[in-house]
């Protein structure tokens, strides 16, 4: 069945959106279906707080779903992971809270193959899949009644779906069998569970899943630690969630625990290195705790991916998920845990209302993951991390068009376009130099205060950028529009660029090395540098911050005191081999492709392929190289390395 009126105005809306000035959301209703056309915004943006019952629920571009009108509370899944097809088989059954005697749910679908729908477990539903948008999917529409409380899809996902990776063994550590993970942020859940995926709204899930026997199964969720004998497993998440937190993994795992409440998942072969370098995560929790308060969530465990993992970290609940570049075998990156840890309070707890404020998620999270990580190592530590932050920050800021580019405000406007393609770097760090500067303007203990108050206020709530600056502006800085206007927290928050207030960072730790820069610069050989005690965020400095005249002579000089080519350590590796391009040091060459046909973290692809494909000699390499990695990426990377090498499928 089809609907060509939805898919009009579908793609008339950027024009009325370009018109009125305002975002619009994405969703669209069928007129006359639900009775009201008024969609029930409550957006209290200059407000005080509002009371913790009343959440309100923000107009979200990237959903299909009207949670104004009927919310799903409950997700309960059942679900068979079918190794052979590549497929999830099985059914979702939502609990329905109907505000408002709606006749019709809509929910968000990405591929998904829809065989039936059930009104609380008995009737056949009358229902419709829109025609699929690119980006965004099928509406699913449902025909209900004030009255239904359950509504039960039968379906299937797709060899492709996006979220889901299925690994062949020959792609795993272990090499005996095969393994699935999942990314669902920002809008890829509904590749896998038909849902009302909009970060603004919150549900606790069930679900069982059936596995080959053999086989462990986790989700973001009560998780246990051991195999089943039949591979039926049952998971819990009592604690309400937006679908971007739905997570799903299988393999061949073992754990090994930290302590009474955390412990670490990896791919057998790698559990006991995974163990080893993450062996400050109870310390990284109790940090935070004091912070920000209890964790809520129960347990805290990590789970180390296969290295195609498209990300550094994903901050699943109860289950954060890591790639396997973090284990440099001298614990160095950790603060990528900090991170992950950190989304417990700033992103899981008080979520981003629509991915237009995602800042809020991953801004406050950088913020929260420094100071982490100098009550664990130091304040000397953690400045390192922000400075290296800083020139993050700088390359965001070039990548997004520069200054003046309205994709530089932390408050995105995204508009309709892929979430996946304007939130990048910059609401990490810029946001948590805005959130350094407010330290810095009313003192650690003042702010520490703010932010404990903000978590518990708005726990298990959406936020956005205008509650937000409300609050702030309320419970920080006291209504005093004139201190607001001095700090410039609108222009921080609502204009592209950087105010001229941003907080100047220097590290003591690497000052080192910017002494060592200074002599390489000034001819002295590199095997005379001073380097003793060096550890990953020095190196990184180093690499970045190389004389442009560095040519490739030096380089070599450089590898044969340092033995870049070959190290272990991915983060060294992916500056060296992009240093390695830009000088067309070709003895590096093997090990780029090696680099790239072995791990799949997108934040190493990208800058390397985008570098190759500056040159045509570099673009024919890089396309030569992706042929044959592009098979081991998952679909995260594979969309953006795609566009960067204008990769068309043979
Ligand atoms: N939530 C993000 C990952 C993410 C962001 C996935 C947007 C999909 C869309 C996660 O917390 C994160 O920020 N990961 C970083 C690591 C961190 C230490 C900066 C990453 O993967 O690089
Ligand atoms: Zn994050």
């Amino acid at each position: 069945m089809r609907q060509p009126r939805l898919l009009l105005l579908f793609l008339l809306l950027p024009a009325l959106a370009g018109c009125t000035g305002t975002p619009q959301p994405a969703t669209v209703k069928a007129k006359g279906k639900t009775g009201s056309s008024a969609r029930i915004v409550a957006e209290t943006a200059a407000a005080p707080a509002t009371p913790a019952t009343q959440q309100p629920v923000a107009r979200d571009p990237h959903s299909f779903s009207h949670p104004d009108e009927v919310v799903v509370e409950h997700l309960k899944l059942d679900l068979t992971v079918d190794f052979t097809k590549k497929i999830l088989t099985g059914r979702a059954s939502l609990r329905l809270h109907n505000k408002t005697g709606a006749g019709v749910l809509f929910l968000d679908t990405h591929g998904l193959d829809i065989r039936k729908v059930l009104l609380d477990g008995a009737a056949e539903a009358k229902f419709t899949l829109h025609d699929e948008q690119p980006i965004f999917g099928s509406a699913l529409e449902i025909q209900i009644t004030p009255a239904t409380q359950w509504v039960s899809i039968d379906y299937s996902t797709r060899p492709d779906a996006a979220a889901l990776q299925w690994l062949d063994p020959e792609q795993t550590s272990g090499k005996k069998l095969p393994f699935l993970l999942s990314q669902s942020e920002a809008i890829l859940a509904r590749t896998w569970v038909p849902c009302q995926d909009s970060p603004g709204v919150r549900m606790t899930y069930e679900a069982t899943l059936r596995v080959p026997p053999g086989m462990l199964a986790l989700m973001s969720a009560s998780n246990r630690a051991q195999k089943t004998a039949d591979g039926v497993y049952q998971f819990e998440m009592p604690q309400r969630i937006p679908s971007y937190l739905l997570a799903i993994a299988v393999g061949d795992m073992t754990f090994r625990a930290f302590d009474a409440r955390t412990g670490v998942y990896a791919e057998t072969p790698v559990t006991e290195a995974a163990a080893w370098e993450l062996a400050d995560t109870p310390k990284m929790v109790d940090a935070a705790e004091k912070l920000y308060g209890p964790y809520q969530w129960g347990r805290y465990d990590i789970l180390v991916l296969p290295p195609s993992f498209p990300y550094g970290g994903m901050e699943n609940p109860r289950l954060t998920f890591a790639t396997p570049t973090i284990l440099a075998r001298d614990r160095s990156l950790v603060s990528l845990i900090a991170h992950e840890l950190a989304h417990s309070w700033s992103g899981n707890l008080v979520t981003n209302a629509t991915w237009n404020d995602f800042w809020l998620n991953e801004g406050l999270t950088t913020y929260a993951e420094r100071r982490i990580m100098e009550t664990l190592s130091g304040k000397d530590y953690a400045d390192m991390l922000a400075v290296i932050g800083r020139q993050d920050l700088d390359r965001a800021i070039e990548d997004a068009g520069g200054l003046a580019s309205k994709d530089t405000a932390l408050r995105l406007d995204i508009g309709t376009r892929d979430p996946d393609e304007v939130t990048g770097d910059l609401a990490y760090e810029k946001g948590a130099l805005f959130l350094r500067l407010l330290e810095q303007s009313v003192g650690r203990q003042r702010f520490d205060a703010f932010l404990h108050s903000y978590f518990k206020t708005f726990a298990f709530q959406s936020m956005d950028s205008d509650r937000f600056v409300a609050y702030l502006k309320q419970n920080l800085l006291g209504n005093d529009e004139a201190l607001a206007r001095k700090l410039q927290v609108d222009a921080w928050v609502y204009a592209p660029g950087l105010p001229d207030n941003a907080p100047v960072i220097h590290s003591t730790l690497l000052d080192q090395v910017d002494q060592q820069l200074g002599a390489f610069a000034k001819g002295s050989p590199a095997g005379q540098l001073q380097t003793q005690g060096w550890t990953t965020n020095h190196w990184l400095h180093f690499l970045r911050n190389l004389p442009a005249a560095t040519d490739k002579t030096r380089m070599a000089d450089l590898d044969a005191a340092f033995h870049f080519t070959d190290t272990g350590n991915s983060e060294i590796l992916g500056e060296w081999l992009l240093r390695s391009l830009r000088t067309n040091y070709d003895v590096a060459w093997p090990a780029l492709e090696r680099f790239l046909t072995s791990q799949g973290r997108r934040k190493f692809l990208s800058p390397l392929y985008t570098e190759m494909a500056k040159t045509p000699a570099g673009a024919e390499m890089g396309l030569r190289i992706y042929e044959k990695a592009r098979p081991g990426y998952h679909s995260v990377a594979r969309q953006s390395i795609d566009k960067i090498l204008s990769w068309r499928q043979p």
